[in-house]
């Protein structure tokens, strides 16, 4: 028997087959292009993800017996605003989870409805990318179109809809949407009058193992697999990660090192941060998790290395950096290339280097920029331990913790071992286990990631790097406040 992982991502699609004792017997990737038409806009073609989809499938499943294919599971972009009119037709594109343009709208929640308020309706506050904002952005610019909206869907949950026709969503991912009562695992009947909508516009909400439905015949006949293969309704991709690198439970931690960049803490317990910098959400494991999300991490560098570098070869460019020079560099990088959600909150934060002279190198730059995002982790990372939640180690995952060097650098920015499970596609093989639990192979998502997850290497701190490190965070740490009042004028 196999299952299908699906990791809707912002760059990719990656699929993963993956056998009943957990290997990843094949894997496929399908890029699909981001528009950023408004500086700080981000938006998507949701068609585009099925189409990478659709393409994709027959290529995964080749060669394997249609019989053998048991369930589907997703990870997914996070806060996305997907809407559809009563013939299901998408009404625009999809508004992402790192769009900054709700600035008022944001603002307007956080202080007119109010922080307190928001948070025991929520466990919440709102930020730009979350999706009740976007409704609100919606409702005001595109007031035609908000008033043909039947359904409201999350960027997985759309897929979900294509393969299954059911308008289905779960818990972790419907959390980021500034819509459910997370607590109590319902929709906010307050947070719907306030965006004005109603429940039946918005998905079923489901536990993340769930099987929503199986796949339509005119699907399974396109996918080459069999009408009976069960989907369910997957997570949230940082919760979906946490899945697959065994975040679960008390007390784990996951970083993944992505478009974004995320600071994960699992818990068997609800609570909120009570100064709101870190999501409570809940988790794809039936309990919760607190969650610092920086908007550019992984992007960071392939910005810096694709787009102003002109090099692909990250390999390369990461060998000039010789180890003496680790903790000791004059440059620093603010990452902000999209403004910043945690902690900061701030959708005008802009990208800087900070430091330049005349000796500096293009490895300086590259460092400063590999760093840049292992202190803005390490920011939500402190946020944590100031609530007294001890996180003496962490799982790591993500395009970029395939970098020995960045979890080198994070290692000892962070002063803590970083454990490598044996995949590194965490969503993905987040989503595979939770289609194994659907189909009743395991009785619980813990059960799961006991069997099947397991550490393949540690990048343990050096206590003189970690001692150097902190004097460089110290320094890091000063430079957004400097220069904070100056983003807006940028503008
Ligand atoms: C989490 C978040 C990002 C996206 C990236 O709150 O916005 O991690 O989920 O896909």
């Amino acid at each position: 028997m196999v299952y299908i992982g699906i990791d809707l991502g912002t760059s990719a699609v990656k699929l993963l087959l993956v056998d009943e004792s957990g290997n990843v017997v094949r894997e496929v990737t399908k890029e699909y292009p981001i528009s950023f038409p408004h500086p700080g806009w981000s938006e998507q073609e949701p068609e585009d993800w099925w189409s990478a989809v659709l393409a994709s499938i027959p290529e995964l499943v080749s060669g394997v017996d249609a019989g053998d294919v048991r369930a589907i599971g997703l990870g997914g972009q996070m806060h996305g605003l997907v809407a559809l009119d009563d013939r299901d037709n998408v009404l625009r594109p999809a508004i992402l989870w790192n769009d900054g343009r709700t600035a008022k709208e944001t603002d307007y929640l956080n202080e007119v409805i109010g922080r307190e308020t928001l948070s025991q309706y929520t466990a919440n506050i709102a930020f730009a990318g979350f999706t009740a904002p976007k409704l609100l952005w919606m409702k005001a610019n595109e007031p035609e179109k908000f008033r043909k909206i039947a359904k409201i869907m999350l960027p997985k949950d759309y897929l979900v809809y294509k393969m299954t026709g059911v308008h289905a969503t779960d818990y972790s991912d419907a959390s980021g949407m500034l819509l459910l009562d997370v607590q109590n695992k319902r929709w906010s009947q307050e947070m719907l009058e306030i965006c004005g909508i109603t429940e039946s516009q918005l998905p079923k909400l489901h536990e993340s193992w769930e099987c929503v439905g199986t796949l339509k015949p005119e699907v399974a006949a396109a996918f080459g697999l069999s009408a009976s293969v069960k989907v369910c309704a997957g997570a949230g991709d940082n919760a979906a990660a946490a899945v697959g690198t065994g975040t679960v439970g008390a007390g784990g931690c996951n970083i993944s090192l992505g478009t974004s960049g995320t600071v994960f803490i699992s818990s068997d317990r609800f609570g909120v941060d009570p100064h709101n910098a870190l999501h409570a959400f809940a988790h794809a494991d039936g309990g919760w998790h607190l969650m610092g999300c920086m908007l550019s991490a992984a992007s960071c560098n392939k910005w810096w290395m694709d787009e102003v570098s002109n090099d692909t070869d990250y390999s390369r460019e990461q060998a000039k950096i010789s180890p003496d020079k680790l903790g000791r560099n004059h440059v620093y990088f603010l990452p902000y290339l999209m403004g910043e959600r945690s902690p900061i909150n701030d959708t005008s934060a802009r990208g800087t280097f900070t430091g330049l002279t005349m000796d500096t190198t293009h490895a300086d730059m590259t460092q400063a920029v590999l760093e840049g995002v292992a202190f803005a982790i390490r920011d939500s990372f402190e946020v944590a331990k100031s609530l007294g939640i001890e996180i003496p180690r962490s799982n790591i995952c993500g395009g970029g913790a395939k970098s020995p060097l960045w979890r080198k650098i994070l290692a000892n920015v962070l002063g803590i071992p970083l454990d490598m499970v044996t995949t590194e596609q965490g969503p993905g093989y987040g989503g595979a286990i939770l289609a194994m639990v659907a189909d009743g192979k395991f009785a619980s998502v813990q059960e799961a990631c006991d069997k099947l997850v397991t550490v393949a290497s540690t990048t343990e701190p050096e206590s003189e790097l970690t001692r150097l490190y902190d004097e460089r965070y110290n320094q890091f740490k000063e430079i957004y406040p400097a220069m904070k009042f100056l983003f807006p004028k940028l503008m």
